[in-house]
């Protein structure tokens, strides 16, 4: 094959000239094309038409010798780009137009026959479709990774102690490892979210035509089936110009986005001298030129920042919408650039938020000197006296007051002395201060979904089992 044919259609080519008497204005050519980033969808375009054209092979529509050079035909394109010896054409538009040139450049006037029966509107739309599917199936392996990544620290921590902060003030004790399965909980969450927006998204658009269908005999579930599509879709018009499958999918993108910055947000805080809860690995830090004794979290920091962006692209492709008739509009080649900008952000977010906490080290007895300063435990003083018989509104003024005294005094409920704890209420008893340690306040909360550490280490076994069935 002659590569200069593949990169060699005439500048002047376009397939929808026929009607035209002028050419395109130049700036217009360049402000419409969309090639420049919609190359990166090449493989699907050329995985599309092979299945186009074999399904009508199979319908008569197309000789097999036809078809055979056609498949022939787009494997050497695709070396071609592959190698890096393709030039891109913006006169060509797009990535559909600049392949289906070059492969007639290649094979001749069975080149020209690849497109009977298709638009490039069901083609666009299943060329994305085909690219998202794979991604999602990339971005739900990276939140399995970044899941495993938490459920090894889990594991590690279940015993430390650290408080829990509700207000950001000091609220009740709890297991670190416990806090780290609220992250895998969410992360559950938002990956069934990618999964259950793949479902959606995967039918064929090809069929549609331009909008209304085809007059030749095609065999839209053959077609479904050699993609891999569960069915064709139903609605010719929908199947090309809603892209309520890019909105869900960076919908569910902003909910994750949203759930890595909050946990930026905790580690940020955490990692502050002030706290002194965790250390992040100087590998993912940077310094500052300036301040010789800072260590900057940076990694956290940019996945919060980058939250923004992500949160922008939802907007633009709800916005890109909402003025639509049907059905489809060019309006609708901007979806490409907010979808590849989302994959490629959360695809780098999850890879280093994985490898970042599975070198995260615990501070265990800043964290408990955290808890134990706090008065964690002043819940546990209040539910140790209802179980005495006093009502837990009274329990709880009873214990405000103890809790006042530590607060003038600078000392803990459980250093409180037993006289000094019985002014407040003559139900208390000696063993009060078994309730008042942080691995007794731990250990009663102990039900399914509680942190006592043998509550965690069975909600461990389970999250492992989870991803496990979920094949990771
Ligand atoms: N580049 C276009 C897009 O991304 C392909 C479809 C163009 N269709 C058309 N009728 N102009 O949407």
């Amino acid at each position: 094959m002659n590569d200069q044919n593949l990169n060699a259609p005439p500048a002047s080519f376009k397939p929808w000239a026929g009607r035209f008497n002028e050419p395109t204005d130049a700036f217009v050519e360049a402000f419409t094309a969309s090639v420049d980033f919609d190359r990166r969808l090449y493989a699907y375009d050329i995985q599309g038409s092979i299945a186009h054209a074999t399904m009508l092979a199979r319908q008569g529509i197309l000789s097999e010798a036809e078809q055979a050079a056609i498949v022939a035909g787009l494997e050497r394109v695709r070396a071609c780009i592959e190698a890096g010896d393709f030039t891109w054409s913006i006169p060509l538009e797009d990535v559909h137009m600049n392949v289906e040139a070059a492969l007639t450049a290649d094979i001749g006037e069975a080149g020209k026959k690849l497109h009977t029966g298709r638009s490039r509107n069901d083609q666009v739309a299943t060329d994305v479709r085909l690219w998202l599917r794979a991604e999602i199936d990339l971005l739900a392996a990276a939140i399995a990774r970044l899941q495993a990544a938490l459920l090894a620290l889990a594991e590690r921590e279940v015993e430390t102690v650290m408080p829990g902060f509700t207000h950001l003030q000091v609220a009740q004790p709890i297991s670190f490892g416990h806090h780290m399965l609220a992250w895998f909980e969410m992360l559950e969450r938002d990956r069934e979210r990618l999964a259950d927006g793949r479902r959606r998204l995967n039918v064929l658009p090809l069929g549609a035509a331009a909008l209304a269908g085809t007059t030749y005999p095609i065999d839209r579930h053959l077609t479904a089936e050699l993609l891999g599509f569960d069915r064709p879709a139903e609605n010719s018009l929908d199947a090309v110009s809603d892209r309520d499958f890019a909105i869900e999918f960076t919908a569910a993108a902003s909910i994750l986005m949203m759930h890595l910055s909050r946990f930026s947000e905790e580690l940020i805080l955490w990692s502050s001298a002030q706290f002194g809860f965790v250390d992040l690995s100087d590998s993912f830090c940077t310094g500052s030129s300036i301040m010789p004794q800072k260590k900057n979290p940076d990694v956290p920091e940019l996945v919060r920042g980058k939250t923004g962006r992500i949160f922008g692209h939802l907007m633009a492709l709800l916005t890109l919408m909402k003025g639509q008739p049907l059905a489809y509009n060019k309006d609708n080649q901007e979806d490409k650039e907010p979808l590849f900008d989302t994959v490629d952000n959360l695809k780098g977010c999850l890879k280093v938020f994985a490898d970042m906490m599975a070198r995260l080290t615990c501070n265990r007895e800043r964290m408990r000197g955290a808890a134990r300063q706090g008065f964690a435990t002043a819940t546990d003083l209040a539910d140790y006296l209802v179980r005495r018989g006093i009502p837990f509104r009274d329990a709880h003024e009873v214990v405000g007051k103890a809790v006042a005294l530590g607060v003038r005094e600078g000392r803990d409920l459980s250093e409180l002395s037993l006289a000094e704890l019985q002014s407040f209420s003559p139900l208390i008893g000696a063993d009060v201060f078994g309730f008042l340690t942080l691995e007794g306040s731990l250990a009663a909360r102990d039900h399914i979904g509680g942190t006592a550490p043998r509550q965690v280490r069975a909600a461990l076994v389970r999250a492992q089992a989870r991803l496990r069935e979920a094949g990771f």
